[in-house]
């Protein structure tokens, strides 16, 4: 069986962290990994994390299976921090490995409820592509970003989402989009839901960042806007950056509706995909995630934490963009950008130049981790951007 296999290609940006590895200069920079970086190049872990863990261990008496669905108290506590405490929709949720699951349980959600087409902006996180084509879904694609200018597509995009046809699913990202970090204003949201919510097409929201762009409140905003304008959503929410959990893969997939029975329905159908697929998801992630949000000190403790990541993020970008000055004609875009990723005009040898001559990691595609950056170092960088 396994001859008639064909090797399939290695995840490019997961190859590239270990050609970043093998690189022997002592002031190499990767900005190519999408994991949080501090000012020592370090990924760390929250202090309200490791407290959490403390408590759990000191309190957990049973490693028994919890159920297909996850926990029932953290998938509460993490829709009031995503869907908001008064949320005027009800919401459904199970549990799943991480963001990526809560996707791919979306996207068999949405081929077994009969929908035959989802809506990805260009560009999106590639691996977005990969999941709904996995399960068959036909994918169409709305512009979203101009590269060569920096600047958000906004018309173009509602004038691709007026031809999709009522029932198509719509891909949006809650914010922090990966890869450009293109922020969506309060007016572009109201347009987005008008013509979402007119033609009747269902949007499903991956927030991934949440905290990490216009802050915990700010960054689902939009969201919270558009699933209050729309009979139905699915929101897949993950846990990998915003608590720093990137292996513990913690998530969560919400079907959200205005009526209760709709979306037990669906809930009843992604328990039921997730009993035949990975039957359960793991426990200590959500056990962490639980802890903080229903722990006052902890979670002041964490939020306080995930701001200062926020803001250092920001001004990495405003240093950045700033010494970047006439690279490109709209370089001061990349400083008003939000979260880890910005998507930069360069050509695929410009990338490979970067990396042969200075040491500068990042995939061909152009998009740059603003964490890989330290302050300190964040003008000689800059420099070598502005060299090639
Ligand atoms: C836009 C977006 N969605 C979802 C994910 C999934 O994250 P995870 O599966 O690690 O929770 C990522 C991770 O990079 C992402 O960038």
């Amino acid at each position: 069986m396994f001859e008639r296999l064909t090797r399939q290609p290695d995840d490019p940006l997961l190859a590239l962290i270990g050609i970043f590895k093998a690189d022997p200069r002592a002031d190499k920079v990767d900005l190519g990994v999408g994991v949080y970086r501090d000012e020592a190049g370090h990924s760390p872990i929250f202090r309200a994390v490791k407290a959490a863990e403390r408590l759990i261990w000191e309190s957990q008496d049973s490693k028994a299976y919890v159920a297909p669905e996850g926990d029932q108290a953290f998938l509460d506590l993490l829709w009031a921090m995503v869907g908001g405490k008064s949320s005027p929709v009800y919401a459904a949720g199970v549990q799943t490995p991480g963001g990526s699951g809560a996707l791919r349980l979306a996207a068999d959600l949405i081929r077994q409820a009969g929908t035959g087409k989802i809506w990805l902006g260009l560009p999106s996180w590639p691996n977005h592509a990969g999941i709904f084509a996995a399960v068959g879904l036909q994918i169409e694609t709305y512009p979203y970003f101009d590269v060569p200018s920096q600047t958000l597509q906004l018309d173009s995009m509602l004038a691709a989402l007026q031809r999709a046809a009522p029932g198509d699913a719509v891909l949006l990202h809650a914010s922090c989009h990966n890869p450009t970090g293109a922020p969506l204003s309060t007016d572009d949201w109201a347009r987005i839901t008008a013509v979402i919510a007119a033609r009747g097409l269902v949007p499903l929201i991956d927030s991934a960042y949440q905290g990490f762009g216009a802050g915990l409140e700010g960054d689902v905003a939009g969201l919270r806007a558009l699933i209050a304008a729309v009979p139905e959503a699915l929101v897949a929410v993950s846990c990998s950056k915003s608590f720093g959990l990137y292996r513990e893969r913690t998530g969560a997939l919400y079907a959200v509706a205005a009526a209760k029975a709709a979306a037990e329905t669906a809930r009843s159908n992604l328990v039921a995909i997730a009993r035949t697929s990975y039957s359960m998801p793991p426990d200590h992630g959500s056990a962490i995630v639980k802890t903080i949000l229903g722990t006052p000190a902890l979670y002041e403790d964490w939020s306080n934490e995930l701001d200062s990541m926020r803001e250092r993020l920001a001004s990495l970008r405003r240093s950045f963009a700033a010494a970047l000055g006439d690279r490109w004609s709209n370089s001061l875009a990349i400083g008003k950008q939000e979260g880890m990723f910005s998507l930069l005009p360069l050509t695929p040898a410009e990338v490979m130049s970067l990396r042969d001559k200075h040491g500068v990691y990042m995939p061909t595609s152009g998009r740059i981790n603003v964490a890989g950056l330290k302050l300190s170092d964040v003008t000689r960088v800059a420099g070598l951007f502005r060299s090639i």
